[in-house]
Formats: C-alpha cells, structure tokens, sequence
C-alpha cells in the first residue's frame, strides 16, 4: 500500500528553541515548517530561485512561463468538465470514526460545505492575467499564479505482484516497468526530471518518441519548461490533463496523485508507456516508466 499526505495550509508554526523557558528580552523564535520544507539549506536558497536559476539557465522568459500555466489551468479545468479528475477522487465528508473503547476521531468540513469532491485550485487563468501577477522576486520570471498551488491531498496506491494480482482476479490499472532516480545540483533541483528520464530510457532500451504520455511535476513553471528543452519533449504528451500548477503540488502525495493520473490516462488514450516523473528538493530528479497493458 503506497500512500502520501499533505497538509500544506495546516503545516504548523513552531518554537524549537524554547524548551528550558523564554529569556526575559531575548527574541521569541518561531520556525514555519513550510518554509523548512521549501527552502534548501545546503544551497541557500529556496525553491522558486532554483527555478529562477533555470530560467536564466535555459532563457525562459516570463510570457513562456504564463502561458505554459495558462495551458495548465486550462488543461485541468477541461478535465474536470469531462469528468477525468472525478474518476481518481475519493470525496472528503464529514465524517466520525468510531472504534469501541476509544475517543471517536474525525474530519469536519468548515462551514455549510458537505462535500469536497473537487480540486478546488484550478481556474480559467489567461496569460494576460497571469502577466499582470507580481513576480516573488523582483526581475523573476515565477509568481503565485505560474508556481504549483500549495495545498492539501492525500493519494494512494496498491502495488503488487503480476502473479499475485493474476491468482486473485485483480486487473491492475498499470504495469509498473521501471525506475531511475539521479542526483543533481541542489541549486537547480527542478531539473531532476531530465537525467532521470534519459537514466530511465537507458535502462529499459525505450526512446523518448516510444512514450506516449508523461506526467512531470509543475513544481514551478519556469522548472518544468526547462526540463521540457533539455529533454526536446512533445509538449502536447505532457500534463495533458493539467499539471500541479492548476491542481497543486501536495509535496508528499504527489508522486502517487502523479502515476495515478498517468496510468489513467494511459487506458483513456490507449497508449501504452508512459513516465511520470518530479525533481525533488535538494537535488534530486525521480522518473517511473508503467505500462498500459492493454495497448501492448
Ligand atoms: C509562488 C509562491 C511563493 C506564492 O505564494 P503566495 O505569495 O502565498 O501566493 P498567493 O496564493 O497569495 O498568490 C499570489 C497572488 O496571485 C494570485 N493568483 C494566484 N493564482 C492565480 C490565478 N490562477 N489567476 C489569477 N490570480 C492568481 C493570488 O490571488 C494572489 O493575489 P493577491 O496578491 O492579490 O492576493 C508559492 O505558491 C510557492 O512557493 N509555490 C511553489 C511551491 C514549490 O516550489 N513547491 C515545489 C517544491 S520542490
């Protein structure tokens, strides 16, 4: 059982340093965990300057990012209209779980709302929208409206053996082929992708044109589209149902959100291979090949 949560909008604000009490007049310290995830120490920076590094890096320009989020948003707000997203969504309810004997647990939506059946990210967002949007850094190319939504999921998976799933009447939804994960400079981790993807393709004797679909997390756009020049990618194969700018990038769910979509994907477009694949903070890239068995 493979499964990865998140809660970027609960991620808690915490004091280490006060253990043994306050000092009358000293400051007060407080760390926000987010932070500590997005910003890598090693490098200095945090995650949107590494994707500013590659912009500059790749000479991607701030219209290029936009309208590749713009393409994202309206990827995935056409695929929820088909109904494509719903098919892997599990709803969250109100709800209480009770066991006897102990105090009874529980999720409470807020408000009136009953139901969270939706990704509620995405969002007709036309590039000359997205243009007008303040960059985090002054003279950057990344904002809020072209860098992957911070927010809260949960995604989970059944990987077994093609025997086991055989002998018990299972159909699984993917043939999970192969993997590769590399290192890279940790100042432009968000090229991760690129070296994994080639390692991956050396490894099972495929060629990028053998792919017929890819899922690369948008982790930030101007990353993403650099990884699609140094690979010379088919854009038209990638994110094709929107991509994490638009959904979200749930830091530890989104491998398995990631697969999923592609596997589905896979059976609605009866190809056969497909890679997902994400850079990782610290300077990491991390790529999975499946198969669609179906269209072998
Ligand atoms: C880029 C980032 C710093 C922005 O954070 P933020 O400043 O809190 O962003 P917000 O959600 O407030 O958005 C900024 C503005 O853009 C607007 N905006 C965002 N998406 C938009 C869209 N699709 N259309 C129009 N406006 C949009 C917001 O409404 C907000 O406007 P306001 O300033 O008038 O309120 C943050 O989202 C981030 O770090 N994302 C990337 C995370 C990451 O790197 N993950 C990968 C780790 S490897």
């Amino acid at each position: 059982l493979v499964v990865g949560t998140e809660s970027m909008t609960r991620n808690p604000i915490a004091a280490f340093d006060h253990r043994t009490g306050f000092k009358l007049g000293s400051p007060v310290g407080f760390k926000d965990f987010m932070w500590e995830a997005l910003k890598d120490p090693a490098a200095g920076i945090n995650m949107i300057q590494t994707a500013e590094n590659l912009a500059k890096k790749y000479n991607i320009t701030r219209e290029e990012v936009d309208q590749f989020a713009s393409d994202s948003f309206a990827k995935a707000v056409a695929a929820q209209a088909a109904g494509f997203h719903a098919g892997e969504i599990v709803p969250v309810v109100t709800e209480k779980f009770e066991l006897e004997g102990y105090i009874p647990r529980g999720i409470k939506l807020q408000g009136k709302v009953i139901e969270v059946n939706a990704d509620t990210h995405p969002r007709i967002s036309p590039a000359d929208v997205l243009g007008k949007l303040r960059p985090v850094y002054e003279g950057g190319v990344q904002t809020g409206g072209n860098s992957s939504a911070l927010v809260d999921a949960a995604a989970a998976c059944v990987v077994t053996s093609g025997s086991y799933a055989k002998a018990n009447g299972k159909k699984p939804l993917a043939r999970v082929v192969a993997a590769a994960a590399v290192g890279v400079p940790p100042e432009i981790m968000g090229i991760g992708p690129a070296p994994a993807i080639r390692l991956l393709l050396e490894r099972t004797g495929l060629k990028l044109s053998d792919i017929g679909r890819f899922e690369i997390n948008e982790a930030q756009g101007a990353q993403t589209l650099a990884v699609a020049k140094e690979l010379g990618l088919d854009v038209s194969k990638l994110n094709v149902n929107g991509g994490a700018i638009a959904l979200g990038h749930p830091l530890a769910a989104t491998g398995v959100r990631l697969t999923i979509t592609l596997a589905r994907e896979l059976q609605r477009s009866g190809l056969r291979y497909g890679i997902s694949s994400a850079c990782v903070g610290g300077g990491q890239g991390i790529a999975l090949l499946i198969e669609n068995q179906e269209a072998a």
